[in-house]
């Protein structure tokens, strides 16, 4: 009956929100009493959100870097259910829903991940969701890109960066943009290098490129917030020093 509605009322994407809070409270009164047997590993439900393809490529979720702006905003989605109340188990189910059951036109791919690693994708994202603070999710051990420092390369690759930059360092050959191999050491029009890539990642126009058209690199000042961008460029920093 949950998904009957959910998929009726999503067509109409301006009752969304409203859907959302009848749905968390269905699930809320089926859910409460159900018990838990291990709990959801977030390490996991983390990796695979910000994995490529995945989650991230078409949501913002703040503590998982991630900036992709093909789906909801998944902070805002769930910051107004937070507001009113709703715990993290019930979003979790509502997360649950949405992969299991996504609409047959969707942009949104089916079963994306499922079993116990969509159990932990959606506990990940019931905890991480419209709930600013640090990220237990975030330090996995052996995992390079989850590693203290290496933020600015997930977000770089998250943010869609590297599908118009080259950087060796990430990975990345596109030839859409100019190459930022040798970021580190560039600058324009008089400012320092950690200001003028400031710039260019929040107002792309403010200084062309030679040989480059306006408004082809999309503007990030609204995607990313500022610490993203802060990482981003301390990464640039690092990385683009060929
Ligand atoms: C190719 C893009 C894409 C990918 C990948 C994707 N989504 Fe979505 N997602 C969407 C779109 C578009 C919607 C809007 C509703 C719809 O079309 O079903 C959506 C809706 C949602 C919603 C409902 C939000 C709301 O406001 O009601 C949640 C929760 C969600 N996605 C979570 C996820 C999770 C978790 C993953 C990874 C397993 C994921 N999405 C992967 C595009 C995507
Ligand atoms: C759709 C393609 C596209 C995407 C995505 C994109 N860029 Fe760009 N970028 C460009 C183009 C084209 C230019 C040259 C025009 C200009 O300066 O705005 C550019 C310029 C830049 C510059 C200045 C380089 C120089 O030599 O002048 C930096 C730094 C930069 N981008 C970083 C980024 C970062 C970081 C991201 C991800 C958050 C990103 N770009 C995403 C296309 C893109």
């Amino acid at each position: 009956m949950t998904s009957t509605a959910t998929r009726r009322a999503a067509r109409e994407p301006g009752r969304r929100a409203a859907l959302l809070v009848l749905v968390l409270a269905a699930i809320a009164g089926l859910a409460a009493g159900c018990g838990r047997d291990d709990p959801p590993d977030l390490v996991n439900g983390k990796r695979l959100f910000t994995g490529e393809g995945k989650c991230g490529s078409c949501h913002i979720l703040a503590r998982a870097g991630t900036g992709g702006t093909i789906g909801p905003n998944l902070d805002q989605a769930f910051l107004a259910s937070r507001r009113a109340g709703f715990g993290e188990q019930t979003i979790e189910e509502v997360v649950r829903n949405q992969i299991d059951e996504t609409l047959n036109n969707s942009l949104m791919p089916e079963d994306l991940v499922v079993g116990q690693d969509a159990r932990d994708v959606a506990a990940y994202v019931a905890q991480a969701a419209g709930s600013p603070g640090e990220d237990p999710g975030g330090t996995v051990p052996g995992d390079p890109l989850a590693e203290p420092g290496q933020e600015g390369k997930r977000i770089f690759n998250a943010a869609g960066c590297a599908s118009c930059h080259a950087l060796s360092d990430a990975g990345a050959s596109a030839a859409v943009g100019p190459s930022l191999d040798d970021a580190a050491r560039g600058t324009a029009g008089g400012l320092p290098t950690r200001e003028w890539l400031r710039q260019s990642i929040v107002e792309p126009n403010a200084i062309l490129a030679a040989g480059y058209p306006r408004n082809l690199m999309p503007d990030y000042g609204r995607r990313l917030n500022p610490r993203q961008v802060q990482a981003l460029v301390d990464y640039l920093m690092r990385a683009g020093n060929r």
